[in-house]
């Protein structure tokens, strides 16, 4: 998979975190539905793995991404599930390796000009920028751009991005999406609210479409 290509297309990725089975497939339906077709499924519970297996197998149009990667572990699991990209909130170079050996495309996380200049030396061209909002925001991440621009780099800031503010980051060209867990709130997903999730994600991906194009 091109990961940029894919993630920049999307723009918009919603971060999801599967505490029952049951809602992974009408969950990703509804945020497919609503115009958000790559997921980002969080190895943050027990069935992470087996979500992105069924929404895989049951969803027509949806792209799996595993999220909170953290162990070699995980990383398996999320190939042998189905999942085509792995992304992670920090910068670990043994994961960055083990997926690089593996052949899965894998965005990590950083928060500071050390960490992406490291991220850069392994080869990733694309990074997670988490926790956007604590870590400094748009104005952080430009600063970061005017020495590391030429590089070629290309960011997905996650952690408090939301309706408000997402559209500050998308009007950076080197920012090709923003990831949240906005477009998917808990308290939607255990209610079962589909077409409240359906349209978070319509207002989101119009609003990305109109920056993006
Ligand atoms: C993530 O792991 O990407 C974040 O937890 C998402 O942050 P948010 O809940 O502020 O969108």
């Amino acid at each position: 998979m091109d990961m940029i290509k894919t993630l920049g297309s999307a723009g918009i990725i919603p971060v999801i975190v599967i505490e029952d089975i049951s809602k992974a497939v009408p969950l990703a339906r509804a945020l497919v539905k609503g115009g958000l077709p790559v997921l980002e499924v969080t190895f943050r519970t027990a069935c992470a793995a087996d979500a992105i297996r069924k929404i895989k197998a049951e969803v027509e149009g949806a792209t799996l991404i595993a999220g909170t990667v953290l162990t070699i572990d995980q990383l398996k699991s999320a190939r042998e599930a189905g999942a085509e990209a792995c992304v992670a909130p920090g910068f670990d170079p043994m994961i960055v390796n083990a997926a690089k050996e593996i052949g899965m495309p894998f965005c990590p996380g950083v928060a500071t000009a050390s960490e992406l200049s490291q991220a850069l030396s392994l080869g990733c061209r694309m990074v997670k920028f988490f926790p956007a909002e604590s870590a400094g925001g748009i104005k952080y991440i430009k600063d970061l751009l005017g020495a590391f621009r030429f590089t070629g780099v290309k960011f997905m800031p996650t952690g408090g991005v939301n309706l408000s503010n997402v559209a500050d980051y998308l009007a950076v060209p080197e920012i090709i999406c923003c990831g949240g867990t906005w477009i998917a709130p808990k308290a939607a997903v255990e209610a079962g609210d589909w077409a409240k999730i359906e349209t978070l994600a319509s207002e989101a991906s119009a609003l990305c479409r109109s920056i993006k194009g």
